[in-house]
């Protein structure tokens, strides 16, 4: 089994849209039974949760539900658990990174720059306090690097470094 964590600040907007998007692209590859997936935030604020309504439509759009996850807290265990940590933007990945440096484990990655392929850009932004683009930005950036990193899954899945 391969775990797939995906980090945002909130978990309310970016890391649930990732996690709803790369569920979809599982299914669609047959590979639901061997990847679990999971997204979490680094603030507390918004545990228990559902995702924000304008992720839920601009996810909604793209045919991906996510109105069933909730939003939970990142955690020390979840670096011993996960073999993907992926970070949303540098904040987030330098927030993890201090847990990585007490705990061990995943080291955490940038989502978008060990996976993205299309977009010249290394970080989702927070659409958190902008319109609706923003959160449909989020989606482009989000599919194309859940395709790089279901290439690396088939690769990891086939033995492959
Ligand atoms: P997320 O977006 O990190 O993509 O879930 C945010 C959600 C909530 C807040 C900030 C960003 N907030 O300030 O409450």
């Amino acid at each position: 089994m391969i775990r797939v964590l995906f980090v945002c600040l909130g978990n309310i907007c970016r890391s649930p849209t990732a996690h709803g998007v790369l569920l979809g692209r599982l299914e669609e590859e047959g590979l639901s039974t061997q990847v679990q997936v999971d997204s979490a935030g680094t603030a507390e604020w918004h545990t228990g949760k559902a995702p924000d309504p304008r992720s839920q439509a601009a996810a909604n759009d793209r045919g991906v539900d996510i109105s069933g996850l909730r939003a939970r807290q990142v955690n020390e265990d979840d670096f011993h658990i996960f073999d993907y940590i992926l970070a949303m933007d540098r904040s987030n990945f330098s927030d993890l990174m201090e847990i990585y440096e007490r705990t061990g484990g995943t080291r955490p990655k940038l989502f978008l720059r060990a996976f993205g392929r299309s977009f010249d850009e290394h970080e989702v932004p927070d659409p958190y306090y902008g319109g609706e683009a923003g959160f449909r930005h989020v989606l482009d950036l989000i599919e194309d690097a859940c395709d790089g990193l279901i290439a690396d899954i088939h690769q990891t899945l086939a033995g492959k470094p």
